[in-house]
């Protein structure tokens, strides 16, 4: 069964602009696309494994970029239009357990976010990810190259921030990361984030 390219109806958001946003929403629909793409070529090559055995082996390595590119998109564009994380002078309740929980883990949501924002103005390519163990009942921040390499196996995403430089390169320049880590947090739709966490 064939992947389709997720819908997204973003309202106008702040600090990211209709072009950046367009400009990602294509090149999300293309890790889509190469998913179906490279599942047919695998399935394809397979008929003869021992012959196609250097096909199947690079198709089968690339298959989790493609995928967990299409996967992590959509993630980032789903939790995008909101009003961003609930004001640290909430009540951790206000913002409901998602809050709670972290500053049960963290002593405030300042502290994770801090640390959240120190990893997305890293170097590199790739993705900050807040996931949550539940066997160990702790969130881990977590630093994704490209977008397959640094996964916690069997951790749940509850954020996955986008720090590629094709997410923010319409409106910032690579020296202005700080600023579209600080946009995409703003937009932040928290009920969703929150969604993900108390599934
Ligand atoms: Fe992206």
């Amino acid at each position: 069964m064939p992947y389709t390219e997720q819908q997204f109806n973003l309202p106008e958001l702040t600090g990211l602009s209709a072009k950046q946003i367009e400009v990602h929403l294509k090149l999300y629909a293309g890790y889509v696309k190469n998913v179906n793409a490279v599942k047919a070529k695998i399935a394809e090559y397979m008929v003869d494994s021992t012959a196609n055995a250097l096909a199947v082996a690079e198709l089968t390595r690339r298959f989790g970029f493609e995928f967990n590119g299409m996967r992590l998109h959509e993630l980032y564009f789903e939790a995008l239009g909101g009003n961003g994380i609930p004001a640290p002078s909430n009540s951790p309740i206000a913002g409901g357990g998602l809050c709670e929980a972290l500053v049960a883990q963290y002593g405030s949501v300042e502290n994770w976010l801090a640390e959240f924002k120190a990893m997305g103005v890293m170097r590199g390519i790739g993705w900050v990810l807040l996931t949550y163990d539940e066997k160990g009942q702790v969130f881990h921040n977590v630093w994704v190259s490209d977008h397959e390499l640094g996964h916690l196996a069997d951790t749940k995403i509850i954020i996955a921030m986008d720090v590629w430089e094709h997410a923010f390169m319409v409106d910032y320049v690579p020296a202005q990361k700080a600023d579209y880590v600080s946009a995409f947090l703003a937009n932040l739709k928290w009920d969703v984030v929150e969604s993900r966490f108390s599934a």
